[in-house]
């Protein structure tokens, strides 16, 4: 099953159980909002969740583009991607969770042909605040889906204050072996949906007051689940990877985790562009100038001729109608070569403060904090270009 008959499977069960589809587009929250970019589908919203009236009603769904750089370091390895899609559903003071957890196994393995016996799900166990999630315990028993209860891994917030509440988690093997341990202590457990009973507000003080509602948030990373429907280890390896796996390669012959910074990094800064964003040296500016970098210094290491010129135009097509984008993919090409230039310019004037007596020796954190504020060079590339 590939990308796009995944989300269609969701949406329409969903629609089908009465939910109403919201337009889950650009990455850039509503005015107002502090966070530079939308992070999962629940984000914008959170006014609902703390009671105002949806104007579709109670139960939502919707695909969402979200973006994470905390998860930076993290790209690479088999599960994370900077942008990434995420599918939701939301009972806003409608039916509770353990409907919600019942709907989502059967979709999993009635509509997506998920093996039951693959599954394994989580719980919060209680803390000395609140309660054991017993309901959602129970679902599962009934399912037959064997459960871990866990503490801090079930507890989901989206910051510091506001809307929260116990979560359980769906896992997916991923494994050649059959199933076995727990997903706390095998890694091969994968987690795909994440069904939030959204009930609680932590206050700056930190303490926890009931929502004026009971909600249910869900969300299911779609290239996640994709990549494990496909039978693929990583999520580099779904459908959505295709064009990308088919030309670069050939194009730049790098090892696997170099490729995968490349395709992730690219596709996110293509997508932030597309949503209208500019780069720049703060703010929302900082994150698609920042991922270029990151892939400018890793092509240029190995042979500096490298440019982001010499991609495929279809790249840039494919993921623009993807995330249904309207930007013109010549304009985000002429962004990508805008920002190579200034790039090179800067390494450029790097090399010669590098040269400096001053930088002739062990650099501290001081040096390289300089460096970044004064100079814009990253840490890894003054790494890279002293050892030339
Ligand atoms: N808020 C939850 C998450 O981001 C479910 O939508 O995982």
């Amino acid at each position: 099953m590939n990308t796009e008959q995944i989300i269609h499977t969701f949406v329409e069960y969903f629609e089908e159980r009465g939910h109403r589809r919201i337009t889950g587009s650009t990455l850039l929250p509503p005015p107002g909002d502090p966070v530079l970019f939308t992070t999962s589908g629940m984000h914008p919203l959170t006014p609902y969740l703390e009671g105002r009236p949806h104007p579709l009603g109670r139960r939502l769904v919707n695909v969402q583009r979200c973006l994470r750089t905390t998860d930076l370091e993290e790209v690479g390895d088999a599960t994370h991607l900077t942008v990434f899609e995420m599918l939701g559903t939301w009972s806003l003071g409608d039916y509770e969770g353990s409907l919600s957890l019942d709907w989502g196994f059967k979709l999993l393995t009635e509509g997506l042909g998920v093996d039951p016996g693959l599954l394994h799900a989580t719980v919060f166990a209680g803390d000395d605040r609140t309660g054991p999630d017993t309901a959602s315990q129970q679902v599962w028993q009934d399912l037959g889906v064997p459960v871990e209860l866990t503490v801090e891994d079930n507890w989901w917030s989206n910051g510091p204050v506001g809307p929260c509440g116990p979560d359980s988690e769906i896992f997916l093997w991923s494994g050649n072996t059959p199933p076995r341990s727990t997903p706390t202590r095998d890694h091969r457990w994968v987690e795909v949906w994440n069904h939030v009973m959204m009930r609680h507000r932590r206050l700056e003080d930190g303490s926890l007051v009931p929502l004026p509602q009971r909600n249910v948030d869900t969300g299911l990373g779609v290239e996640r689940l994709a990549a494990l429907l496909q039978g693929k280890s990583s999520v580099f390896d779904c459908d959505v990877f295709d064009p990308w796996r088919r030309t670069v390669p050939d194009l730049w012959p790098l090892d696997e985790p170099s490729l995968r910074l490349v395709y992730d990094h690219v596709r996110s800064a293509v997508v932030v562009l597309g949503d209208g964003v500019r780069p720049a040296n703060t703010g929302r500016g900082y994150v698609p100038r920042r991922l270029l970098r990151r892939v400018l210094t890793t092509l240029w290491r190995d042979d500096p001729s490298r440019s982001l010129g010499d991609l495929p135009g279809e790249l840039f097509s494919h993921t623009l109608d993807h995330f249904r984008q309207d930007a013109d993919p010549s304009d985000v090409r002429r962004l990508l070569l805008g920002e190579e230039r200034r790039f090179g310019r800067l390494l450029e004037r790097g090399s010669q403060v590098l040269a400096r007596p001053r930088f002739r020796r062990t650099l501290t954190d001081e040096d390289f904090h300089y460096l970044h504020d004064t100079h814009g060079l990253p840490r890894d590339l003054v790494i890279s270009l002293r050892q030339e």
